[in-house]
């Protein structure tokens, strides 16, 4: 049964652990005997006549919403924006002349979402809801749905539901970019990353003691942390960010590494755990130097780097993949760190204080 624990003592473990599986079935799902991506010629039709993607979601969702923007730009080319459904319900975006919206929503009943969602069928703007609920309200209400297979997710913390939207919104990418004739997307081995995803998340949990190790002795005592990261990293940052804090209430932020400098650089004392990722190869040198800044002053920094850019000494190395699905594997270090910081709390790390797997109110 799906839906059961078993061995597990939490879920938000279990659905950690199930994450590989999620990847191996996107693939079985929406791709074809030759990798190619099956998505509705309906879907595409629509998509396609668009001149700007607008993603709208809440949570989780919305930071995987964040890491398809650069997917569909890079693939498609299409400008794509990415917002707060709760922010635009009531302040809705400036409209290009031919907008198409994605709807991220695991649960597919986000009262946020729908809100805007209410709005933009009022407007007679064509939608998509990519969720894990088949017959949910969004995807009901939405023009066309594509589901995110990932089984049900039950630890109020949302784990594989973030990186199954993150692959779905690569399997959109690739096939529209290609109905468009992008060369990214035209030399894009998507089944092979899916693979390399699948393999790397492998490897990562059963390296898993590693990480209850570095939360036990980095982060459990602290009452504050950090995670840094430029490009795709900060927006994992920001995910992993509201992953550690909403399970282990550690006050925890999200920067843009090169955002510490301008402010946030004060908050840094003895002993203050700054996670790191670096996988964009453009600005990994830049990063580098972000935490020379912060251990010069007393930062305890853990690092999670793409195993391109590791150097002797780097906590946590990832396995290899292309940048522009790196989340997939960034991700999981943070969500294991959240995970052992809560259980090592002694908290309970399915049902944190005050918080709902599903909010249907706005
Ligand atoms: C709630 C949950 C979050 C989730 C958010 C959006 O606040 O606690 O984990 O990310 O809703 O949920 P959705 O079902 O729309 O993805």
């Amino acid at each position: 049964n799906a839906a059961s624990k078993g061995a597990y003592e939490f879920y938000m473990l279990k659905e950690i652990d199930e994450q590989p599986g999620v990847m191996r079935h996107m693939s079985q799902n929406y791709l074809d005997e030759n990798g190619e991506p099956k998505v509705d010629q309906d879907i595409l039709d629509a998509i396609s006549k668009a001149d700007r993607l607008y993603i709208f979601a809440a949570g989780t969702s919305y930071h995987a919403g964040l890491v398809g923007k650069t997917l569909f730009e890079h693939y498609t080319g299409i400008p794509t924006e990415v917002g707060l459904a709760s922010e635009a319900g009531y302040h809705f975006p400036m409209m290009s002349k031919h907008p198409f919206f994605i709807f991220l929503t695991q649960s597919g009943e986000t009262a946020d979402s729908r809100v805007v969602l209410k709005e933009v069928n009022k407007r007679g703007i064509p939608s998509l809801t990519m969720t894990n609920v088949e017959g949910s309200t969004l995807s009901r209400e939405a023009t066309y749905t594509m589901l995110l297979g990932a089984g049900p997710e039950i630890a109020v913390a949302s784990t594989k539901a973030y990186t199954a939207q993150i692959a779905l919104q690569a399997v959109l990418a690739k096939a529209l970019g290609e109905k468009l004739n992008n060369e990214n997307a035209k030399d894009w081995d998507l089944r092979q990353d899916l693979a390399m995803a699948a393999e790397g998340i492998q490897q990562i949990v059963d390296g898993k003691e590693k990480i209850k190790k570095l939360a036990d002795d980095y982060l459990i005592k602290s009452r504050n942390a950090f995670y840094i990261g430029r490009g795709i990293d900060y927006a994992v940052a920001l995910e992993a960010a509201l992953k550690l804090k909403e399970v282990s209430y550690i006050q925890t932020e999200g920067f843009a590494a090169a955002e510490l400098k301008h402010g946030t650089i004060s908050l840094i004392e003895k002993g203050t755990p700054v996670v790191a990722m670096i996988n964009d190869p453009v600005t990994a040198d830049l990063t580098r130097g972000n935490i020379q800044e912060v251990v010069s002053r007393g930062a305890s920094v853990i690092t999670i780097v793409g195993k391109d850019f590791a150097r002797e000494g780097d906590d946590i190395v990832l396995p290899e993949i292309n940048y522009y699905m790196s989340a997939l594997l960034t991700v999981i270090p943070a969500q294991l760190l959240a995970y052992y910081a809560s259980k090592d709390k002694g908290l309970d790390v399915d049902k944190p204080r005050n918080l709902a797997k599903s909010v249907t109110v706005e």
